[in-house]
């Protein structure tokens, strides 16, 4: 059995849950902030120990963004307690400064379809996958991503993708390939040719290509 599953533009669900830093409302933790909410397999597994490391070392770029992070792994409060001190060691850190919610009975694994079926424990239980889910201040779910358990994840691409939410949604633009903060971007192929000159107003350049379409319109980054 496994839960709905969740789609671009969703409400995101509330929950409840015990954390490494105590009980939580979801939607009462997160306040006015966006959230990051990352899964785990296991507590105390290797790629999972570099994960949570990196992370801890992003939390100020993730609150620059108004994004609080908060990981989940399938094993009880004392373990995450246990193995945060591993991470500390690890990745060099003073500190911890993020919630890892303690979901040893996997309810939420399953609400979120966070299994993955190909990687079962000793027990012969399905692992969490490491999925990513971005909501934003109005709890809509921004972006959701899966990895498989045998990849660990690229943070700094999140926080790419989470700056291109965050720039897409009060601009008429699309940002390309690779586009890093700063960079160039797309004008929306919504943006009606007369409008350009009100939105773009140090102009644009359109790309010519073969189909004479004119679709392809650069614009530095509003
Ligand atoms: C890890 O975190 O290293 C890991 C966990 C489960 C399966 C594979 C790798």
């Amino acid at each position: 059995m496994s839960g709905k599953a969740l789609n671009i533009g969703d409400q995101f669900p509330n929950f409840t849950a015990d954390t490494s830093e105590g009980r939580i409302d979801f939607y009462d933790w997160m306040q006015d902030s966006w959230a990051i909410l990352f899964s785990h397999p296991a507590d105390y597994t290797p790629v999972c120990t570099t994960e949570l490391a990196r992370v801890a070392a992003l939390v100020p770029e993730f609150h620059r963004r108004g994004v609080k992070p908060i990981a989940l792994s399938c094993d009880n409060v004392e373990s995450h307690k246990g193995w945060i001190e591993d991470i500390k060691s690890f990745g060099k850190l003073s500190s911890f400064d993020y919630p890892i919610i303690a979901d040893d009975k996997r309810e939420l694994a399953l609400k979120f379809n966070m299994l993955d079926k190909d990687e079962i424990n000793a027990e012969g239980i399905p692992l969490t996958c490491r999925a990513v889910f971005v909501v934003d201040d109005k709890k809509k779910l921004r972006l959701s991503i899966l990895y498989p358990a045998t990849t660990g994840r690229n943070f700094d691409e999140i926080l790419r993708v989470i700056d291109s939410l965050q720039l897409t949604q009060t601009k008429s633009v699309a940002t390309p390939a690779d586009w890093k903060q700063g960079g160039k971007c797309m004008v929306l192929p919504t943006v009606k040719t007369e409008d350009v000159p009100k939105l773009f107003p140090d102009g644009i350049e359109t790309i010519e290509l073969p189909s004479g379409k004119g679709y392809l319109r650069i614009t530095p980054q509003p």
